[in-house]
Protein backbone atom coordinates (compact mmCIF):
# COMPACT_ATOMS: atom_id res chain seq x y z
CA UNK A 1 0.00 0.00 0.00
CA UNK A 2 2.90 2.48 0.83
CA UNK A 3 4.65 1.84 -2.40
CA UNK A 4 1.16 2.37 -4.51
CA UNK A 5 0.55 5.58 -2.06
CA UNK A 6 4.03 7.01 -3.09
CA UNK A 7 2.43 6.90 -6.71
CA UNK A 8 -0.19 9.71 -5.95
CA UNK A 9 -3.12 6.46 -6.42
CA UNK A 10 -6.15 6.34 -3.96
CA UNK A 11 -5.44 2.84 -1.89
CA UNK A 12 -8.00 1.12 -0.17
CA UNK A 13 -6.40 -1.75 2.33
CA UNK A 14 -8.31 -5.40 3.29
CA UNK A 15 -7.92 -7.87 5.51
CA UNK A 16 -9.84 -10.55 7.56
CA UNK A 17 -8.37 -9.57 10.89
CA UNK A 18 -8.82 -7.02 13.20
CA UNK A 19 -5.45 -7.02 14.61
CA UNK A 20 -3.38 -6.45 11.16
CA UNK A 21 -6.19 -3.57 10.61
CA UNK A 22 -5.13 -2.24 13.22
CA UNK A 23 -1.37 -2.26 12.39
CA UNK A 24 -1.97 -0.91 8.96
CA UNK A 25 -3.73 1.92 10.82
CA UNK A 26 -0.67 3.05 12.25
CA UNK A 27 1.74 2.09 9.53
CA UNK A 28 -0.78 3.95 6.83
CA UNK A 29 -2.40 7.22 5.54
CA UNK A 30 -5.28 5.78 3.24
CA UNK A 31 -8.12 3.73 4.28
CA UNK A 32 -7.87 0.00 5.69
CA UNK A 33 -11.03 -1.87 7.15
CA UNK A 34 -11.44 -5.56 8.07
CA UNK A 35 -13.37 -7.61 5.61
CA UNK A 36 -13.33 -10.86 3.93
CA UNK A 37 -11.39 -10.76 0.00
CA UNK A 38 -14.22 -13.58 -0.92
CA UNK A 39 -16.82 -10.57 -0.35
CA UNK A 40 -15.91 -7.74 -1.51
CA UNK A 41 -17.99 -4.57 -0.96
CA UNK A 42 -17.22 -2.43 -3.78
CA UNK A 43 -18.97 -1.60 -7.02
CA UNK A 44 -18.55 -3.29 -10.33
CA UNK A 45 -15.16 -1.80 -12.57
CA UNK A 46 -14.18 0.53 -9.31
CA UNK A 47 -10.59 -0.46 -9.33
CA UNK A 48 -7.36 -0.10 -11.63
CA UNK A 49 -5.57 -2.77 -9.91
CA UNK A 50 -5.51 -5.32 -7.05
CA UNK A 51 -2.89 -6.74 -5.56
CA UNK A 52 -2.91 -9.18 -2.63
CA UNK A 53 0.44 -10.20 -0.70
CA UNK A 54 0.58 -13.89 0.85
CA UNK A 55 -2.98 -14.24 1.48
CA UNK A 56 -4.74 -15.99 -1.37
CA UNK A 57 -2.80 -19.18 0.35
CA UNK A 58 -5.38 -18.93 3.30
CA UNK A 59 -8.64 -18.18 1.79
CA UNK A 60 -11.07 -21.13 2.24
CA UNK A 61 -12.78 -20.14 -1.43
CA UNK A 62 -10.18 -18.63 -3.86
CA UNK A 63 -11.97 -18.93 -7.03
CA UNK A 64 -14.66 -16.55 -5.26
CA UNK A 65 -12.00 -13.63 -4.68
CA UNK A 66 -10.69 -13.92 -8.30
CA UNK A 67 -14.18 -14.01 -9.18
CA UNK A 68 -14.81 -10.51 -7.17
CA UNK A 69 -11.55 -9.22 -8.14
CA UNK A 70 -12.84 -9.29 -11.64
CA UNK A 71 -16.11 -7.97 -10.97
CA UNK A 72 -14.47 -4.98 -9.46
CA UNK A 73 -11.70 -4.41 -11.84
CA UNK A 74 -11.83 -1.87 -14.10
CA UNK A 75 -12.20 -3.35 -17.91
CA UNK A 76 -7.86 -3.41 -18.42
CA UNK A 77 -7.35 -3.46 -14.98
CA UNK A 78 -4.49 -5.64 -13.79
CA UNK A 79 -4.51 -7.95 -10.86
CA UNK A 80 -1.37 -9.71 -9.44
CA UNK A 81 -0.98 -11.55 -5.95
CA UNK A 82 1.99 -12.90 -4.12
CA UNK A 83 1.21 -17.12 -2.26
CA UNK A 84 2.57 -19.60 -1.22
CA UNK A 85 3.80 -22.16 -3.87
CA UNK A 86 3.84 -26.14 -3.24
CA UNK A 87 7.21 -28.10 -3.74
CA UNK A 88 8.13 -31.27 -2.29
CA UNK A 89 9.11 -29.58 1.05
CA UNK A 90 5.94 -27.50 1.31
CA UNK A 91 3.74 -30.44 0.33
CA UNK A 92 4.26 -32.27 3.28
CA UNK A 93 3.89 -28.79 6.02
CA UNK A 94 0.36 -28.94 6.35
CA UNK A 95 1.07 -33.17 7.35
CA UNK A 96 3.85 -31.80 9.85
CA UNK A 97 1.10 -29.24 11.49
CA UNK A 98 -1.39 -31.85 11.80
CA UNK A 99 1.42 -34.29 13.61
CA UNK A 100 3.00 -31.71 15.48
CA UNK A 101 -0.86 -31.04 17.18
CA UNK A 102 -1.85 -34.33 17.72
CA UNK A 103 1.36 -34.75 19.63
CA UNK A 104 1.06 -31.28 21.24
CA UNK A 105 4.37 -30.29 20.03
CA UNK A 106 4.50 -26.51 20.35
CA UNK A 107 8.03 -25.83 19.98
CA UNK A 108 7.65 -26.27 15.92
CA UNK A 109 5.92 -22.97 16.80
CA UNK A 110 2.97 -21.49 14.38
CA UNK A 111 0.18 -24.48 14.21
CA UNK A 112 -1.93 -25.00 11.12
CA UNK A 113 -3.66 -22.07 9.98
CA UNK A 114 -5.21 -24.38 6.51
CA UNK A 115 -2.73 -22.57 4.08
CA UNK A 116 -2.86 -24.32 1.18
CA UNK A 117 0.09 -24.49 -0.92
CA UNK A 118 -0.04 -23.75 -4.62
CA UNK A 119 1.19 -25.65 -8.30
CA UNK A 120 1.96 -22.50 -10.89
CA UNK A 121 -0.13 -24.93 -13.02
CA UNK A 122 -2.90 -24.35 -10.25
CA UNK A 123 -2.84 -20.64 -10.35
CA UNK A 124 -3.22 -20.26 -13.92
CA UNK A 125 -6.44 -21.97 -14.37
CA UNK A 126 -7.96 -20.57 -11.33
CA UNK A 127 -6.61 -16.95 -13.17
CA UNK A 128 -7.62 -17.98 -16.77
CA UNK A 129 -10.87 -19.44 -15.90
CA UNK A 130 -12.30 -16.70 -13.91
CA UNK A 131 -11.65 -14.61 -17.17
CA UNK A 132 -8.41 -13.30 -16.45
CA UNK A 133 -5.73 -12.56 -19.93
CA UNK A 134 -2.07 -11.52 -20.06
CA UNK A 135 -1.38 -14.05 -17.40
CA UNK A 136 2.26 -14.33 -15.85
CA UNK A 137 3.00 -17.02 -13.01
CA UNK A 138 6.09 -16.66 -11.79
CA UNK A 139 8.86 -18.11 -8.95
CA UNK A 140 9.77 -15.60 -6.17
CA UNK A 141 11.78 -16.50 -2.91
CA UNK A 142 14.38 -13.71 -2.34
CA UNK A 143 14.11 -11.49 -5.94
CA UNK A 144 12.40 -9.01 -3.66
CA UNK A 145 11.17 -5.09 -5.24
CA UNK A 146 12.44 -3.64 -1.98
CA UNK A 147 15.98 -4.37 -3.18
CA UNK A 148 17.94 -1.63 -4.98
CA UNK A 149 18.20 -1.68 -8.90
CA UNK A 150 21.51 -3.65 -9.28
CA UNK A 151 20.92 -6.55 -6.55
CA UNK A 152 17.01 -6.84 -8.12
CA UNK A 153 17.82 -7.68 -11.21
CA UNK A 154 20.72 -9.66 -10.51
CA UNK A 155 18.70 -11.73 -7.96
CA UNK A 156 15.51 -12.00 -10.33
CA UNK A 157 18.33 -13.58 -13.06
CA UNK A 158 19.91 -15.77 -10.51
CA UNK A 159 16.34 -17.19 -9.01
CA UNK A 160 15.09 -19.79 -11.93
CA UNK A 161 18.72 -21.03 -12.08
CA UNK A 162 19.19 -21.18 -7.80
CA UNK A 163 15.68 -23.18 -7.72
CA UNK A 164 16.45 -25.30 -10.32
CA UNK A 165 19.53 -26.52 -8.90
CA UNK A 166 17.65 -26.35 -5.32
CA UNK A 167 14.14 -28.40 -5.56
CA UNK A 168 13.62 -27.72 -2.07
CA UNK A 169 13.91 -24.34 -1.75
CA UNK A 170 10.68 -23.20 -0.68
CA UNK A 171 9.44 -20.43 -2.91
CA UNK A 172 6.16 -18.31 -3.53
CA UNK A 173 4.34 -18.14 -6.68
CA UNK A 174 3.37 -14.31 -7.90
CA UNK A 175 0.79 -14.16 -10.53
CA UNK A 176 -0.94 -11.57 -12.89
CA UNK A 177 -3.39 -10.66 -15.00
CA UNK A 178 -5.69 -8.21 -16.55
CA UNK A 179 -9.57 -8.10 -16.86
CA UNK A 180 -9.82 -7.72 -20.74
CA UNK A 181 -10.89 -4.20 -22.22
CA UNK A 182 -14.23 -4.74 -23.12
C1 LIG B 1 0.69 -14.34 5.94
S1 LIG B 1 -0.42 -13.03 6.34
C2 LIG B 1 0.06 -11.76 5.20
C3 LIG B 1 -0.35 -10.41 5.67
C4 LIG B 1 0.05 -9.21 4.80
N1 LIG B 1 -0.61 -9.25 3.51
C5 LIG B 1 1.51 -9.11 4.62
O1 LIG B 1 2.03 -9.32 3.53
O2 LIG B 1 2.20 -8.86 5.62
C6 LIG B 1 -1.96 -13.65 5.67
C7 LIG B 1 -3.12 -12.70 5.87
O3 LIG B 1 -4.26 -13.15 5.17
C8 LIG B 1 -5.40 -12.70 5.89
N2 LIG B 1 -6.59 -13.41 5.43
C9 LIG B 1 -6.86 -14.73 5.54
N3 LIG B 1 -8.06 -15.02 5.01
C10 LIG B 1 -8.56 -13.85 4.53
C11 LIG B 1 -9.78 -13.50 3.87
N4 LIG B 1 -10.70 -14.40 3.58
N5 LIG B 1 -9.98 -12.20 3.53
C12 LIG B 1 -9.03 -11.25 3.82
N6 LIG B 1 -7.86 -11.54 4.45
C13 LIG B 1 -7.63 -12.81 4.80
C14 LIG B 1 -5.00 -13.00 7.33
O4 LIG B 1 -5.78 -12.31 8.27
C15 LIG B 1 -3.54 -12.56 7.34
O5 LIG B 1 -3.39 -11.22 7.74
Amino acid sequence: MQRYLKTGGEVFGFDISKGMIKKAKIRNNSEVAVGNAEVLPFRDNTFDCISSILAFSYLQYPENMLYEAYRVLKPGGSISICTLGRNVFTAIVPAAYRIGEKLRVNRVGVGSFGEHYYREEEIYTLFSETGFTDLSVERRSFAHVDLKPPLYSLTKKMEPLIEDKLPYLAFNICAAGKKPEK
